[in-house]
């Protein structure tokens, strides 16, 4: 670094922090996420993460314990765990699209892609051009950015969507004939063949899930670290600020 100084006295380096300091008084804050998005986000990602771990269990199974069979009840903890959580995400995805009615226009971006407009894809095409380390800096989004919407709607919503439809067939074999869950998602079993069926494509689902989380907590603390403006703390206060 260099040590000139100016006819006041000040190194370059002052100057610089001395534009920086100036610079972040401009700092602008928008309120993107209102608290029930907020509050539905986090409970959703507990109740995923509730899912995937004792789904996983579901379909290897812990070995046979000792002792009489009436004395362990290891196996329907697990299981009434998953339909616990399962009635959790449900119902919260119920709540969030009924937000997305009465929300800001933020809380309907989870719910439909642009996918007919060219501006649409030439910012989704800018954005994956930034997370390739190609183009040197990211657009500047309010909302989602455009590429964490595609991925959102179909990596996210339909899938969870899938996983409730085929959760809810599952256990209306449990519930029997004549119960809601039967006679809401009775129609499931058919379609797919058998019961095993639904298994597998429900078991298939968690791992396509598992993919979209691993790809959305990385794009999170990413551009957190690297991008324009706030992330991970914009799904917590619901402020996005900006850093230029
Ligand atoms: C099971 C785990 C998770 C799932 C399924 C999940 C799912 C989602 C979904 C669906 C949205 C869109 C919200 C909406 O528009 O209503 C979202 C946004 C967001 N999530 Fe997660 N999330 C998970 C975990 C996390 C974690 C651990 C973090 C923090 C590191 C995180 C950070 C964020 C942030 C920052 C946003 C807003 C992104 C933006 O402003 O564009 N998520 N998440
Ligand atoms: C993110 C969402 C979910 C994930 C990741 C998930 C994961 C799993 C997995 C991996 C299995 C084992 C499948 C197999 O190999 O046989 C399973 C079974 C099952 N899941 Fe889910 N699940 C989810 C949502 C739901 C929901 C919403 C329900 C509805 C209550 C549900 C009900 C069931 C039932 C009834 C079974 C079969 C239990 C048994 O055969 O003992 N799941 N789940």
């Amino acid at each position: 670094m260099s040590n000139t100084t100016t006819h006041h006295g000040l190194s370059r380096e002052d100057i610089t922090n001395a534009s920086e300091v100036a610079a972040a008084r401009s700092i602008k804050s928008v309120y993107v996420y209102e608290a029930p998005v907020r509050i539905w986000h986090w409970i959703n990602a507990l109740a995923i993460t509730v899912l995937a771990l004792t789904g996983y269990f579901i379909g290897s199974p812990l070995p046979t314990q000792p002792g009489e069979a009436s004395a362990n009840y290891l196996m329907g903890y697990i299981r009434f765990a998953h339909f616990a959580a399962g009635y959790l995400l449900a119902v919260g995805l119920i709540g969030r699209l009924y937000w997305a009615l009465v929300g800001n226009h933020h809380a309907r971006e989870l719910f439909w892609v642009p996918l007919f407009q060219r501006a649409y894809w030439t910012e989704v095409w800018g954005m994956m051009k930034w997370y390739a380390f190609i183009a040197a800096r990211p657009g500047r989004y309010v909302g989602h950015n455009p590429l964490a919407r595609f991925a959102m709607f179909f990596g996210f919503f339909l899938l969870t969507l899938f996983m409730i439809v085929t959760g809810f067939a599952l256990y209306a074999e449990g519930a029997q004939m004549g119960s809601w869950q039967e006679r809401l998602f009775g129609w499931v079993i058919p379609l797919f063949g058998q019961s095993q069926d639904v298994h597998t494509w429900h078991h298939v689902g968690m791992w396509a899930l598992i993919c979209f989380i691993i790809l959305h907590i990385y794009a999170a603390i990413r551009e957190d670290i690297m991008g324009r403006s706030s992330v991970v703390s914009t799904m917590i206060s619901g402020h996005r600020t900006f850093k230029d």
